[in-house]
């Protein structure tokens, strides 16, 4: 693997994998970011990365546009494929589906019909994937591998058929492709609209914390460096051709979450208010609302000896003191300032 193209690497997994791959990992190659910096991208994430021409290249593109990717492509010979851009907030996608359907169906359409063309240089297309695909569980069992797909929102289901699509082309055109579905990241860089962000900013500002219905869904919860370790080391030992569920085996009522944000802020970042359990709001629910998530990932534990190193509760203070050390970031996601900064040095 020498040139690595990684879609979507300003947004927030995206990120913390170039990070990873350049300062932690064996990788000695290049990576390519082509990212379309929607309003969930921005260059800052990466600040601070190595930005030698060797080591890295930043490339603003649309992955829809054919002709924009072919010439990344051929330009920088791309020969390993790490697919991470979509659009990915669900509520987003329940108000306003189209952009779902063009960047993560037909952007992922777009990507793999490139690196068919240029199969004589592909080594590895790696898809990345949600646990969202296989719908939702009752109150006992896990995902497998081979649990049927059955989406619920707009956004499961795209990346349902991005899966489809990319496990299809392994098939019928015999391209080394594999698959990751995993489940609910956590972590630095994690845009404040999603769950835990929103939170702990919330709860920083003494804000009302909308919890959506009764607040007994569960989702499974995985440190972001671990995911982007199972990524890569999927890329580097899995077997073409296959599907591996990526977990922390750490299932919590979002209610659960909230509260033990609430109570690690009042220990770090006491507030004359008393408990923030008590600014806990419980709102309208998301329409489709999946109850539960939970991942079986024993294939990559037995296949590849993946293991999550961090726990909820280490993870989830290290993710809160990221926050209160970054309120500059936060501040120019709120304010709107990094999209200007975007527009002013890319020309949007
Ligand atoms: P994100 O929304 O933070 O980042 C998405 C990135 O893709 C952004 O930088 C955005 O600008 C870029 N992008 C969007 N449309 C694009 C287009 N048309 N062309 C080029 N770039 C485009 O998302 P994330 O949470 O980092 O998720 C990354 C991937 O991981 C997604 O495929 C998502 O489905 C998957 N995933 C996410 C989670 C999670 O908990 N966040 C869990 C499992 C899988
Ligand atoms: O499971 C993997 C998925 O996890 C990824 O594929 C998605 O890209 C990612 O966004 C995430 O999806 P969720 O919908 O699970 O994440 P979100 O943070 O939006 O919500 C987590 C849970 O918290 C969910 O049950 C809805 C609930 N929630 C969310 C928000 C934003 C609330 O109760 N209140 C909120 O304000």
């Amino acid at each position: 693997m020498k040139n690595i193209l990684v879609t979507g690497g300003c947004g927030f997994i995206g990120s913390n994998f170039i990070r990873y791959l350049l300062s932690e990992s064996d990788f000695n190659g290049r990576v390519i970011n082509v990212d379309r910096l929607t309003y969930a991208g921005n260059p800052e994430n990466l600040a601070g990365i190595d930005t030698n021409k060797d080591r890295y290249v930043f490339v603003k593109a649309d992955i829809c546009d054919r002709i924009a990717m072919s010439e990344v492509f051929d330009s920088f010979q791309i020969d390993t494929i790490c697919h991470f851009a979509a659009e990915s907030h669900v509520d987003r996608s329940i108000a306003e589906p189209d952009a779902f359907i063009n960047t993560n169906i037909n952007g992922t359409f777009n990507l793999l019909e490139l690196a068919r063309q240029d199969m004589h240089r592909l080594e590895l297309f790696h898809h990345v994937s949600t646990d969202e695909v296989y719908g939702s569980l009752g109150r006992d069992g896990y995902f497998t591998e081979t649990t049927a797909y059955d989406p619920s929102s707009p956004y499961s289901a795209s990346k349902a058929a991005s899966d489809h699509l990319a496990m299809a082309y392994s098939r019928t055109y015999g391209m080394p492709i594999t698959l990751s579905n995993c489940s609910n990241n956590y972590g630095p860089y994690h845009f404040p609209e999603k769950l835990i962000p929103l939170m702990i900013l919330n709860a920083l500002e003494e804000k009302p914390l909308p919890v959506y219905g009764n607040g007994q869904n569960v989702r499974d919860w995985l440190f972001v460096r671990d995911h982007c370790r199972a990524v890569w080391l999927i890329m580097q030992k899995g077997r073409r051709g296959e599907t591996y569920n990526v977990g922390g085996r750490c299932e919590m009522t979002n209610l659960s979450v909230v509260e033990l944000i609430c109570d690690i802020m009042d220990e770090i970042v006491p507030t004359a208010a008393g408990s923030r359990r008590n600014l806990i709001t419980f709102v309208k629910d998301r329409p489709g609302h999946d109850l539960r998530y939970a991942i079986d990932c024993g294939k990559i534990e037995k296949e590849l000896g993946w293991l999550p190193e961090e726990s909820f509760e280490t993870g989830i203070r290290k993710t809160i003191h990221w926050y209160l050390e970054h309120r500059d970031w936060v501040t120019r996601i709120k304010t709107g300032a990094y999209l200007e900064w975007i527009e002013s040095h890319y020309q949007m």
